[in-house]
């Protein structure tokens, strides 16, 4: 019998020391503990023994069980904290690890552009205004002093609107100087930024959609000089403190007189390079006293009321500032360009 004990005890702490899972210890504390266990056989068995050997047989059947019982709890316990290890490494970050990046966008080089003049003339006190870009051949031409048969008109072709004669595409924002003169509202100080159209063929420098702002202010006593102090001062801040303007005398049949606006090249400060083709001069805008006849078409009395009035394009201006040489790329939304922003 002290031989089977010691078998017993050697067989438990074998099987123990090979269990992988809890649940393989459970099992064998039934094998060797459990009602029907290899232990308790043995006890059962002790009625047959004699007096004598019965104590003796008794106390090492007890320091058996309480040997696997002890090996039990060991291999437990090594069990759990070896279980607890596994899932701590699963769960666990690491936090050397690169974040995930997120993508978000910015806005288009005209957008920019468009952004950056529209907060310098809001600044100088200038109010947003819009006009349709579907416009009646009235207010694209004719109230801005450009009748029929006027050659201005072949410059500017655009896109008719079929199913009514007088519709077409504006080609300019200029008509909405006179939508908003007609709203009888004085004085006026606005910009209107916004899409204009012309049946041109797509090149480097063409696109049959392209962007204009326009100014205009009307008030009493205004003259040449404010248009000019105004001026100055919207190239300066849009391209820096020390660019002077030179005023060229020009036509527009809706100014009287009228002018280009050129800024000394900010890129080189007017002695002459690649963005301003050697002549350190870029040309900005066209420009010009509001003409009589389109201040009375419009119900202004222009022995009262005077103006000046403005108009520039968009991405002529972008691409100078960002030397883009393609008109082209600024509508093809690459993003490999775009990037560049
Ligand atoms: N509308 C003109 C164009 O498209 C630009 C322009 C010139 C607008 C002079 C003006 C101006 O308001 O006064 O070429």
């Amino acid at each position: 019998m002290k031989q089977k004990l010691s078998q017993i005890k050697d067989l438990a702490m074998e099987s123990l020391n090979k269990a992988e899972e809890l649940k393989d210890i459970d099992e064998l504390k039934v094998r060797f503990l459990g009602k029907k266990g290899e232990l308790t056989k043995i006890l059962k068995g002790m009625s047959s023994l004699s007096a004598e050997q019965r104590p003796e047989i008794g106390k090492l059947a007890n320091e058996v069980r309480s040997a696997i019982e002890d090996k039990l709890a060991e291999a437990k316990n090594n069990l759990m904290q070896k279980e607890q290890q596994i899932k701590l490494k699963a769960e666990s970050i690491d936090v050397t690890m690169p974040g995930r990046i997120n993508c978000i966008g910015h806005k288009h080089p005209m957008t920019i552009v468009i952004d950056n003049i529209k907060d310098i003339f809001i600044g100088m006190g200038y109010e947003i205004a819009q006009g349709p870009e579907v416009e009646t051949a009235y207010y694209n031409f004719e109230a801005l002093n450009i009748p029929e048969n006027h050659p201005a008109r072949d410059e500017q072709d655009t896109f008719y609107i079929k199913s009514a004669a007088d519709l077409l595409l504006r080609t300019q924002t200029s008509p909405v100087q006179v939508r908003v003169m007609q709203q009888g509202k004085l004085p006026i100080k606005i910009i209107a930024p916004g899409r204009v159209y012309r049946a041109d063929e797509v090149d480097a420098t063409h696109s049959p959609i392209f962007h204009q702002l326009e100014g205009l202010v009307i008030d009493k006593g205004i003259t040449m000089g404010d248009l000019k102090g105004a001026l100055a001062v919207f190239a300066k801040e849009l391209f820096g403190e020390n660019t002077k303007v030179r005023f060229r005398p020009h036509h527009f049949p809706f100014t009287e007189p009228s002018a280009e606006m050129d800024a000394s090249c900010f890129a080189c400060g007017g002695k002459g390079c690649r963005v301003c083709k050697d002549s350190g001069w870029i040309e900005v805008l066209g420009c010009g006293m509001v003409h009589p006849k389109v201040l009375e078409m419009a119900g202004i009395d222009s022995e009262i009321y005077s103006g000046f009035a403005f108009g520039m394009g968009l991405e002529r201006v972008t691409m100078q500032k960002y030397s883009i040489t393609d008109l082209r790329l600024l509508f093809e939304n690459d993003i490999k360009f775009l990037n560049q922003f």
